[in-house]
């Protein structure tokens, strides 16, 4: 595996150009020891090393991937400056790249006006937009659902405010029945929506959530943090295009760019469809805001300093992949949906497989055949279709499981069973260079999927965020993996082996 550093000599070229701004100061450089300089460097390139290759497509585990080289080029190059974007004295032509960037996202939801900023990440920006709901609605509740993000509960304690989670129905968005009774009870001051949930990426029905407004009044906040670009995918199925389509009537949203928008961390946005929110934000600062009677972002904002580098890079990331439906961007984020189906069909192609006889099995190799009768063929439990390009899945443990040998009787498998064998999965396949993630769901969500004894009110299952476009030309290489894995980890969890030992 390579890292792209064929751009590299570009950063010393930008610096140059920029330099020229700066030529009519008196001489002045800043000092440096070279020498000790490439020593710590080479230290931490080696304490790096020790790292997940992310950047990897066999990295198909949680929702993280390096930043695009222009993002990375781009703030590296503001790097020279450290702009800082609360007030226009300190991020001059960064506060400029930010409102510009912004409002291209909020053009890309289809807001016809907003109030809005880049923050520290999607927590930060979902703490203002739930401070902004708080201060409209003091004394009422937000409610979410049991699926949304965890801060979202931490952030109404930090707030002062009461939260209340919501049901989640079996297909991982958030239950519009447990939802409307939560209305009943009243004082409801706000929703939230998701709009693809971290663990499974499901995409609550916003167009429900709407109707039910009608009816009950209350603030509507979509969290797409891991979901917002999507709004320009054409793959989607009609219920979730649908709910992309309608974030344009809620009243605030957040989308973090350094998910699924080529940025590095530190970047995410939030959005307000009614500018007057910003009256809000008033406050005194005595040091700040004397370079311009324009609007400063600091203003507007509850953080103070912010990085300038962090708009620079979403500023040229943009120029260079326009939010555009058809663009290169959109193709990407559709081929990270498509790995996701793919992946998905594949398994449950091999799942069908394996509930056949082994008669059946004519193109699998025979070295796959003998597996099976060993432990019992390697079928998946697949229990939702991917919303977006997040896919949670699950081994079937094998007719050698522990409880059917403890009875000699065939028998459902248990989700403790489930769950040990998942997390096996996810140390064998990791030590074939295969890097997947683990998830824990509540049987109320999977027991309509998966026919498994709930000894156990959650099950632990795998889970890949394909969030790089590049892991659809590895689904084969990342399902063969898997399948490797599966067997080994059934073979090391069979009691035969325990015997063994
Ligand atoms: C749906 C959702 N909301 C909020 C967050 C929090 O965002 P951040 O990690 O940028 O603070 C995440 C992070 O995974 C998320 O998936």
């Amino acid at each position: 595996m390579l890292f792209e550093t064929k751009s590299l000599h570009l950063l010393e070229e930008a610096v140059n150009k920029m330099q020229e701004g700066f030529v009519d100061l008196p001489d002045f450089e800043a000092e440096i020891d070279v020498d000790k300089l490439r020593a710590v460097m080479l230290d931490l390139a080696e304490r790096l090393q020790n790292n997940y290759p992310y950047q990897h497509p066999l990295y198909a585990g949680q929702m993280l991937k390096p930043p695009h080289s222009i993002a990375r080029l781009a703030y590296m190059l503001t790097l020279w400056v450290n702009p800082n974007n609360h007030a226009l004295d300190g991020g001059k032509e960064t506060s400029n790249l930010e409102k510009e960037a912004v409002a291209n996202i909020a053009a890309m939801f289809g807001f016809k006006q907003h109030l809005g900023h880049l923050s520290a990440g999607g927590t930060m920006a979902n703490l203002e937009a739930l401070w902004v709901a708080g201060s409209l609605h003091p004394g009422k509740i937000i409610v979410a659902s049991e699926q949304a993000h965890y801060t979202h509960s931490r952030i109404s304690a930090v707030l002062g405010l009461e939260f209340a989670k919501v049901a989640a129905s079996n297909t991982g968005r958030m239950d519009m029945t447990a939802l409307e009774e939560r209305l009943i009870e009243g004082n409801v001051g706000t929703v939230v929506v998701t709009a693809g949930t971290t663990s499974t990426g499901s995409v609550d029905s916003l167009k429900d959530v709407l109707k039910l407004r009608e009816k009950y009044q209350f603030r509507i906040h979509v969290d797409a943090a891991y979901g917002g670009y999507f709004i320009l995918a054409n793959n989607l199925d009609p219920a979730v295009a649908e709910t992309y389509a309608l974030i344009k009537e809620a009243d605030s949203v957040v989308i973090d760019p350094h998910k699924h928008g080529y940025q590095p961390y530190g970047c995410g946005c939030v959005l307000f469809k009614d500018p007057a929110v910003g009256a809000l934000y008033k406050h005194d600062s005595p040091y700040t805001y004397f370079s311009s009677a324009e609007l400063h972002l600091g203003e507007i904002s509850l953080e103070c300093s912010r990085p300038g580098a962090s708009a620079a890079a979403l500023w040229a990331t943009q120029q260079m992949f326009p939010l555009e439906r058809g663009g290169q961007f959109a193709t990407n984020i559709e081929k990270c949906r498509n790995a996701a189906l793919q992946m998905y069909d594949k398994l449950k192609s091999i799942s069908q497989c394996d509930s056949k006889p082994d008669s059946d099995f004519d193109s699998r190799s025979k070295s796959e055949s003998k597996t099976k009768s060993k432990i019992g063929g390697v079928g998946f439990f697949l229990p939702l279709k991917p919303d977006l390009d997040i896919l949670i899945y699950a081994p079937k443990p094998g007719a050698n499981s522990q409880a059917q040998v403890d009875t000699g009787v065939s028998q459902m498998v248990k989700a403790s069973e489930v769950s040990a064998l998942s997390r096996r999965v996810f140390n064998c396949a990791a030590a074939k260079d295969l890097h997947l993630a683990l998830a824990t769901l509540p049987s109320s969500l999977l027991e309509e999927h998966m026919q498994v004894e709930w000894d156990q009110d959650s099950v632990t299952v795998l889970r890949s965020c394909f969030i790089k476009h590049e892991h659809i030309d590895w689904i084969d290489r990342i399902v063969e993996i898997l399948l490797q894995a599966t067997e080994q980890a059934k073979l090391e969890l069979s009691p035969t082996a325990a015997e063994a030992k």
